[in-house]
């Protein structure tokens, strides 16, 4: 169903409403139960951010994760992650700001109408998927809270809850899991504040009620779970960088041309098409999205900038 609808969708190239949660044109959705668990959310697909790809298969989506917060195998966020509780949630939105406030979960889903976009997720470890979200350009969010001269990067701080986390009594990472922007990445049109993937909300492994996705940068960028979105003048320091320097660097801007110390990035593996006989994918500078964001990164050597 859902492949036929985005095929309808290219040939008639309109921006028209998703119908997998309803015809009725209300894009701003009201969650009333506290555990949202699985309902449904309408949104409009955005034509203009549909990758052609197939879409991966809503279960593998959410049944091979990175959810360190839930363990590092695999299977260990879909295994563990009922323990998250998504409602009631709040996002502090602070620093370099005039309008710091506290959103609860739901008056951030009516921030602005809610899109479906299809981008594709490289992850660092070399395998991608290609996934239908549900979310607002992160921008809507950084234009009312208009930053002052001083915000130079966004900064994205995760929930690190131990009652909800079973995953933050191993020290792998530096909890809470910090990720960051520089500014004109923050507000390119593709950073989306993610609410949903496949028509509802997103199920818990994948960073329930809300997190980031910037769809050009490795997968660790796309900070899960967000509790606090805070603007800063120097660039904030992240969990992945923390870990291994040399080996995550602020940018992770995809970049077939730069391997990781310990393995190539010029090829990706696509989840769903692993049979024996299945070619690997060719890495796409910045994963495709060159035509958007190469612009950011003009004059700057992305060896050195990896
Ligand atoms: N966010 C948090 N809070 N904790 C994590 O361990 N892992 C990152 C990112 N966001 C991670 C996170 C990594 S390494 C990847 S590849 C993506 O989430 C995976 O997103 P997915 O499981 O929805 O595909």
């Amino acid at each position: 169903m859902f492949e036929n609808r985005r095929r309808v969708l290219r040939s008639i190239g309109a921006f028209a409403a998703t119908g997998i949660a309803g015809a009725s044109g209300n894009a701003f959705a009201t969650l009333s139960s506290p555990d949202a668990k699985g309902q449904k959310l309408a949104a409009k697909t955005n034509p203009q951010f549909v990758a052609l790809d197939k879409p991966t298969a809503f279960k593998d989506i959410t049944s091979y994760n990175n959810f360190y917060e839930f363990g590092t195998d695999k299977g260990d966020p879909a295994e563990h992650a009922g323990t998250l509780r998504p409602r009631p949630w709040k996002v502090s939105v602070e620093g370099a700001i005039k309008n710091p406030k506290v959103y609860d979960i739901d008056d951030l889903l009516k921030l602005a109408p809610l899109e479906e976009r299809v981008y594709r997720l490289r992850c660092v470890e070399g395998w991608s998927m290609v996934i239908p979200w549900i979310g607002v350009s992160l921008s809507e969010l950084i234009k009312r809270a208009e930053p002052t001269g001083n915000a130079k990067y966004v900064q994205f701080i995760t929930l690190a809850d131990p009652s909800q986390m079973p995953g933050l009594s191993t020290p792998i990472l530096e909890w809470p899991y910090s990720e960051g922007l520089r500014m004109d990445e923050a507000m390119n049109p593709l950073t989306l504040l993610t609410v949903g993937l496949y028509g509802e909300v997103l199920p818990n492994q994948n960073g329930a009620p809300v997190r980031v996705i910037v769809p050009w940068k490795y997968g660790f960028k796309s900070a899960k779970s967000l509790v606090k979105i805070r603007f800063v003048e120097k660039q904030p320091p992240t969990s992945w960088n923390l870990y291994a320097p040399s080996e995550y660097g602020f940018y992770s801007n995809v970049n077939p041309g730069v391997d990781h110390p310990r393995w190539s990035q010029a090829t990706e593996r696509r989840i769903g098409e692993d049979g024996f006989f299945a070619p690997k994918r060719k890495t796409l500078m910045f994963n495709g999205y060159g035509d958007q964001v190469a612009s950011l990164y003009q004059g700057m050597d992305l060896k050195k900038n990896f």
